[in-house]
C-alpha cells in the first residue's frame, strides 16, 4: 500500500468502528482528478452507523486529517480526498529512483513449484506450447517478484501409445536415418507419416500396441529404438527453450516414474480407498464429490495418463517441499486436473497445495504461417517468422549492421510475440495476428517498447543527469496522472501474481505508456527553463525504470533504440 493511502487509512480508522484493511479495501482510486486523489465510499458504512451515506461523509469531511492531505471534500456518498502533489511527486519519483529495479518487490516467502510446457516426445512444440512458456515462464517472474522462491520444473511425457506410433514409423520407413534437420522436427515427421500410413493400414494399430507391451517388459530392441526417439525429442525442445530464454531446475519423465504410480494406485486399492469397477479396472470414485469416476488402473494391468501423475505431484514435493504447486496446461485439462485434486486428497498423499494454471487455445488468421501440414504451427517456425516481420521492420527505420539489426529484430518480435499472448485473459482462447502484434502503435509489445526507446532518446540527447530538481513544478494534469499511474505499478504487479494473471501488466503497462505518450505529446521536456526541464526529466527516468521493471515481468526486452 502506498504511504499516503496508509496515512488517509489510518486517519479514518480513528473515525471508523472497522479494520484498516476493510477501509484500505474500501478505498478507491478515481480516474477523474476532480474527485480527488483517493476516495472513500460511505454506502457499507450505512449499515453500521445507521446513517444515509451523505451524511456519513459531511460530517467526516470535519473531522478527518491526514498526513499530507491538503483537501477532504464530502461529495455524495464519497469522502474525496486531495493530496499534496509536490509531497505525491517527491515520494513516488525518489523512490523509483531508488529502489530501481526492485520498486514493486513484495515480501511474500512462499516455496512455489511451477511445471511447463510439459509435452509429449513425439513431435514439436507448437503454438500452444508457446502460450504455455510465455505465460509459465511470466508468472514464475511474478511469484518470484513478490519474494517467493519459484522452482521451475518440466515434464517430458515420453511413453506410451503416442511415442510408439513415432517409433514404428521410423522403423518401417526410416531406413536407419539420421536426422537431417532439428531433430524433434524429425520425429514429428514420423509421427505423422504414421497417422498417414494408419489412415490405408488400420492393422498398424495393432502393431503400435505390440510395440507398446514390448516396451513395457523392456524388450532390448524396442528399448534402443525408443532411446533414440525420444532423445531426439528432448534435443530438440532444449533448442526451443533456449530460444524462448527458459531453464528448469529439474526435468521429469514419466518414463522413470510411471511404475511406482501403478504400485501407488495397487496399494491404495489393497487399503480400501480405491475400488474396482464391473469390468476389474481400479477406479476413484469421485461421484459423491461431484466429478466422473476415474479409472487408474486398467484391469490388464496398463496405467493411464492420470496414474503417472499420482506419483508425480508425490516425488514433486518429496523433492522440493514446496507449499504450492502448479501446473500449466491448456483449458483441455481442466477435468484431469479437477480429478487428479481429488484423488491426491483420497489417497492422502502430501503433495502441498495443487493449482492448475488453465489457458485457452490460440489460433492464427486463416492462410498465415503456416506449418508444413497447414494445421498445426510449429514453435520455431513462429518464432522465425515473427523476427523476420521484426526486422522488416526495423530495416524500414534504420541502417544497422547485420549483428546488431538481427538482435534488435529478436528483441522486436520476441517482444511482439509475448506481449501480444500475455494480454488476452489466460483462460480465453484468441487469434494471434503477427502483422498487428509488431505495429508499434496499438496495444502491442513494440508500443511499450517505443514508449521507453523515446525516453531513452530524450536522454541520449540532453547527455545529463537531472540536477535542479523541484517537485513543486510538477503541476500539469498530465504529469499528476503518470505519477499517480507510477504509484499504482506495485499494486498492479501483485494483484497480477496473486491471480496469475500477467495480463494485468500487459493493461497497466499499457496505461503508463499512453499517458507518457500523452504527456510527452502535450509539454516541452528540454526546452522547458532549466529547473522544470529536469524535474521532467526526473519523471521521465521514473516512467522508464517503471516500464522496464513491467516488461521485466513479462520476460520483454527494453531496447533503447527501436
Ligand atoms: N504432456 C501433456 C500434454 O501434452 C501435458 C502434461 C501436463 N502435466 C502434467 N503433470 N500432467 O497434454
Amino acid at each position: 500500500m502506498d504511504g499516503f493511502k496508509q496515512e488517509i487509512v489510518k486517519a479514518l480508522k480513528k473515525e471508523l468502528k472497522i479494520s484498516e484493511q476493510e477501509i484500505s479495501d474500501l478505498m478507491e482510486m478515481p480516474s477523474n482528478p476532480e474527485l480527488g486523489d483517493y476516495a472513500f465510499p460511505c454506502f457499507r458504512l450505512a449499515g453500521v452507523i445507521k446513517k444515509a451515506p451523505n451524511k456519513i461523509a459531511s460530517e467526516l469531511q470535519e473531522k478527518v486529517k491526514a498526513k499530507n492531505v491538503v483537501e477532504v471534500r464530502a461529495a455524495g456518498p464519497y469522502l474525496n480526498f486531495f493530496v499534496d502533489k509536490k509531497e505525491l511527486a517527491k515520494a513516488t519519483i525518489e523512490k523509483i529512483l531508488a529502489e530501481k529495479k526492485n520498486f514493486g518487490r513484495g515480501s511474500s516467502s512462499k516455496k512455489i513449484v511451477i511445471e511447463y510446457p510439459s509435452p509429449n516426445t513425439n513431435k514439436p512444440l507448437h503454438l500452444g506450447h508457446v502460450r504455455n512458456m510465455l505465460l509459465g515462464k511470466s508468472v514464475s517472474r511474478l511469484l518470484e517478484f513478490q519474494g517467493n522462491k519459484v522452482i521451475q520444473v518440466n515434464l517430458n511425457n515420453d511413453r506410451g501409445v503416442h511415442i510408439c506410433k513415432a517409433m514404428l514409423a521410423y522403423k518401417l520407413w526410416g531406413e536407419g536415418r539420421k536426422p537431417e534437420k532439428k531433430p524433434d522436427h524429425f520425429v514429428g515427421d514420423f509421427y505423422v507419416l504414421y497417422a498417414k500410413k494408419a489412415e490405408e493400414k488400420p492393422e498398424l494399430e495393432e502393431e503400435v500396441q505390440t510395440m507398446l507391451r514390448k516396451w513395457e517388459k523392456g524388450d532390448k530392441e524396442t528399448i534402443e529404438l525408443w532411446k533414440k526417439i525420444s532423445g531426439w525429442a528432448k534435443k530438440g525442445f532444449e533448442e526451443t527453450y533456449e530460444k524462448f530464454g527458459i531453464k528448469f531446475e529439474k526435468t521429469y519423465n514419466e518414463s522413470e516414474h510411471y511404475k511406482e504410480g501403478k504400485q501407488i494406485v495397487k496399494a491404495a486399492f489393497k487399503d480400501g480407498m480405491l475400488k474396482k469397477d464391473k469390468e476389474g479396472n481400479i477406479i476413484a470414485e469421485l461421484k459423491k464429490k461431484g466429478l466422473p469416476d476415474k479409472v487408474l488402473l486398467r484391469k490388464d494391468g496398463t496405467s493411464v495418463y492420470m496414474t503417472q501423475d499420482i506419483n508425480l505431484a508425490k516425488i514433486k514435493y518429496k523433492d522440493f517441499r514446496m507449499d504450492r504447486s502448479i501446473y500449466v496446461v491448456g483449458t483441455e485439462q481442466i477435468l484431469h486436473f479437477k480429478q487428479l485434486l481429488k484423488i491426491i486428497d483420497i489417497l492422502k498423499i502430501k503433495a502441498g497445495e495443487l493449482y492448475h494454471l488453465a489457458y485457452g487455445m490460440v489460433y492464427l488468421p486463416e492462410g498465415r504461417m503456416k506449418s508444413r501440414e497447414g494445421k498445426v504451427v510449429d514453435a520455431d517456425d513462429l518464432v522465425e517468422g515473427i523476427i523476420a516481420l521484426a526486422k522488416d521492420e526495423v530495416k524500414k527505420r534504420h541502417e544497422l549492421k547485420d549483428g546488431e539489426l538481427d538482435e534488435r529484430a529478436k528483441q522486436i518480435g520476441m517482444g511482439a510475440l509475448n506481449f501480444f499472448i500475455l494480454k488476452y485473459d489466460t483462460p480465453k482462447d484468441f487469434i494471434f495476428n503477427p502483422e498487428e502484434s509488431i505495429a508499434l502503435e496499438g496495444e502491442t509489445g513494440p508500443y511499450i517498447q517505443y514508449a521507453h526507446a523515446r525516453i531513452c532518446s530524450v536522454f541520449k540527447k540532453h547527455g545529463k543527469s537531472p540536477a535542479k530538481i523541484d517537485y513543486e513544478k510538477l503541476k500539469e494534469k498530465e504529469e499528476i496522472m503518470l505519477l499517480k499511474i507510477l504509484g499504482r505499478f506495485p499494486h498492479a504487479a501483485k494483484e497480477a501474481a496473486e491471480q496469475y494473471k500477467p495480463q494485468i501488466v500487459s493493461r497497466y503497462l499499457l496505461e503508463l505508456s499512453q499517458q507518457f505518450n500523452e504527456f510527452y505529446h502535450q509539454h516541452q521536456v528540454l526546452k522547458a527553463e532549466d529547473s522544470l526541464r529536469d524535474t521532467r526529466l526526473a519523471l521521465l527516468e521514473a516512467v522508464r525504470q517503471v516500464i522496464r521493471n513491467g516488461l521485466y515481468l513479462l520476460s520483454i526486452d527494453a531496447p533503447e533504440e527501436m
